[in-house]
């Protein structure tokens, strides 16, 4: 018998934020905040009993890979972790293969990858909803969880001034299209040659300023994020980049100008002594630990509106 697997366009995939409307995206906050209690409480909640997901992974994963795993299992569902080192796709079995196949036996998958357009293809041939965990152009599921994370604790983030310290990398992509669907205001602080992509600047422009002026940056901001200097493949130019971003840590001094009540995030891992001071990622304004926990209950969130809506 045929495998079941063919391109089907209406099944509902998460490649980037624009998969969502803003209502969408603020659905999935709250229930993640909901999900969170619940989990907190205890409480056993299965809809996903029986139900599997397939996670390919070409680049490391902490938080991604435990979260899915967590989340599934949680939902008395299961995760695959699948690797190239130990399947046929690190020996060249076309994605649109693994696509076919993978989505005939699973009920989602979860890829990280380098090329955006390796997620993309994998979408087109897949059965069953994708889920992006991160490419090198975006990194939306990390987008679900710093907005719960801000919602928790300041409320909507519409008409905030929300300041990217860094490079113009996936997780800055993300934030530009978080502030053009949710309505906030992103100041952009990186060095020049490291501006996002100009297809996000185009299709962003209305949310964002980008500047070198760090300082001007993160004055009378609501919250100040920043990430690696380099990014998952860019290993080689790490010299170069430390040089190029040694004017871009977020220090004690760039807090001070923001809001007294301003929040730090970093999606991490995090290199102290580089992007950011060790005393404002371990000190009272950071809220990375809610922000990496909050991973989980955001995924939950979604693969249940993947899932089951
Ligand atoms: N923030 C994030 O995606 O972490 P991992 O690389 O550990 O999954
Ligand atoms: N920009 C980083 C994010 C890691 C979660 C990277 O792509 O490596």
């Amino acid at each position: 018998m045929a495998i079941k697997a063919v391109p089907d366009e209406t099944v509902r995939h998460f490649l980037t934020l624009n998969d969502l409307s803003a209502s969408e995206f603020r659905a999935i906050i709250h229930r993640a905040i909901e999900l969170k209690a619940m989990q907190h409480r205890g409480e056993i909640y299965e809809p996903l009993k029986n139900k599997v997901l397939a996670m390919i992974f070409e680049k490391s994963s902490t938080r991604t890979r435990v979260s899915f795993e967590t989340g599934m299992a949680q939902f008395g569902g299961h995760a695959i972790f699948l690797s190239p080192r130990d399947t046929q796709l690190g020996r060249g079995e076309p994605i649109e293969d693994s696509a076919r196949v993978l989505s005939s036996m699973a009920d989602c998958l979860m890829v990280r990858t380098f090329e955006h357009e390796k997620a993309e293809l994998l979408a087109q041939y897949s059965s069953v909803p994708v889920i992006n965990g991160l490419t090198d152009d975006v990194h939306p599921c990390q987008l679900l969880a710093d907005m719960q994370t801000y919602f928790e604790q300041r409320g909507d983030i519409k008409g905030k001034t929300v300041t990217w310290v860094g490079d113009g990398n996936n997780m800055c992509h993300s934030y530009m299209r978080a502030a053009k669907l949710l309505e906030f205001k992103l100041n952009i602080a990186c060095p020049e040659g490291f501006e996002p992509q100009q297809k996000f600047i185009d299709e962003c422009r209305n949310n964002i300023e980008i500047t070198t002026d760090v300082s001007a940056a993160c004055t009378n901001s609501d919250l100040i994020v920043t990430d690696v200097w380099a990014s998952m493949g860019q290993e080689e130019e790490q010299n170069t980049r430390e040089l190029a971003f040694n004017d871009f840590q977020v220090t004690t001094e760039l807090m001070d100008l923001a809001k007294n009540n301003a929040l730090f995030m970093h999606c991490l891992p995090a290199h102290r002594g580089e992007e950011v001071s060790a005393d404002v990622i371990d000190g009272s304004q950071s809220v990375v630990w809610d922000e990496a926990e909050n991973r989980l209950h955001a995924q939950k969130a979604l693969l249940e509106f993947l899932l089951l809506d």
